[in-house]
């Protein structure tokens, strides 16, 4: 069986690369590399000891995808590729939607033309929007997205959905996914943002290895039991875990699903900090800042769902989260630059 990832060179595609390629998957990765780097494909296969193959093309490239499917045999698809950063959609909403939105389209119309049938989407909990309670069961009905991103995860699921309608034989798999940190456990890959980092962890990391001089927590006036907001970190080699589960549903059923992809279990910024001090043995000096806009108090998974239907559960704790982040951070500090 060959899957195509879009995005494969990417934080979460590299490590879902991995997951595949060691459950006995062959994997074309396709990736533009505007926000990654062709090394984590290497090193994905140092990793598993299995070489994978690798197009640099943008996703909306079309004819790019049809030389794809026409050289390789695909099987299934999941869908990575995507602009990812919250507050640039904000600035560039055009950007955001033609390229997430445009990219959805056609991968779809593609794997249509080729008689492709499974495909997995990398959605986000983001799409519950502000309006539900927690923990966010996938029964809810979506809510209304803070930003452009959000809004391109959303109206992408709802285009997947409707292909799924339209097409009996078609299979789609949404997976909602939490808060991903870490790295594998090699240190070999892991997150490696350009610039500032938006995200809490890559940027704690960044503190520890002295790149930045301290952390600003966004806020310690929430309603929440020590004032910052709680988040679901999920390690990101559970998460590639749920990817190939999810692949393998999708090649057995037809019809739109969907799942989160998380621990059920909330943890506060203050929370994150300790954890990663007492997984690095390195202090990290912050300070309580501002609330940022459009972040939400706190929000978790009900994650019951993966685990009844595609037999997926988490198995990795916090403090693995924080070890695995921190060996990838001090042993390329530059990142995939080196
Ligand atoms: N935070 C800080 N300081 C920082 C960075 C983050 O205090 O420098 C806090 C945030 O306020 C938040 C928590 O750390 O409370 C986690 O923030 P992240 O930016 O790491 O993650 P978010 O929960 O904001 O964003 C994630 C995904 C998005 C997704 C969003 C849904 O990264 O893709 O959840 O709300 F859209």
């Amino acid at each position: 069986m060959t899957i195509l990832a879009t995005g494969g060179a990417g934080y979460i595609g590299s490590h879902a690369c991995v997951s595949l390629l060691e459950s006995g998957y062959d994997v074309v990765a396709v990736d533009d590399l505007s926000n990654s780097s062709a090394e984590a494909l290497r090193r994905v296969e140092k990793i598993t000891g299995r070489e994978l193959k690798f197009y640099e093309a943008d996703v909306c490239d079309r004819a790019a995808l049809e030389k794809i499917f026409r050289e390789q045999k695909i099987d299934g698809v999941i869908h990575f590729a995507g602009m990812k950063a919250v507050g640039e959609s904000v600035q560039k909403p055009l950007e955001y939607y033609r390229n997430n939105l445009d990219a959805t389209i056609t991968i779809l119309e593609v794997m249509r033309q080729f008689g492709c049938k499974a495909i997995v989407f990398s959605s986000s909990a983001t799409v519950y929007g502000s309006e539900n309670e927690y923990p966010y069961r996938e029964d809810m009905p979506k809510g209304t997205c803070s930003n452009p991103y959000g809004w391109t995860k959303s109206m992408s699921e709802q285009i997947l959905c409707d292909a799924a309608k339209a097409d009996s034989e078609l299979s789609v798999v949404l997976l909602r996914y939490f808060n991903p940190i870490g790295a594998h456990e090699s240190g070999l890959i892991g997150e490696d943002p350009k610039g500032i980092p938006n995200n809490l962890m890559p940027y704690i990391t960044q503190v520890a290895v002295g790149k930045r001089k301290e952390l600003t927590v966004f806020g310690g006036d929430y309603d929440t039991p020590d004032g910052t907001c709680r988040r679901d970190y999920i390690h990101v080699m559970d998460l590639a875990e749920g990817h190939v589960k999810a692949i393998k549903y999708a090649m057995e059923h037809a019809g739109a699903e969907v799942f989160n992809l998380g621990t059920g279990v909330p943890y506060s910024v203050l929370e994150i900090i300790k954890a990663f001090e007492d997984a690095s043995g390195i202090k990290i000096p912050y300070r309580i800042g501002a609330r940022r806009e459009g972040d939400l108090p706190e929000f978790w998974a009900d994650a019951s769902k993966a685990g009844n239907i595609l037999g997926w559960h988490t198995r990795r704790s916090l403090a693995d989260m924080c070890r695995d982040s921190w060996n990838w951070q001090k042993n390329n500090p530059k990142g995939y630059e080196e």
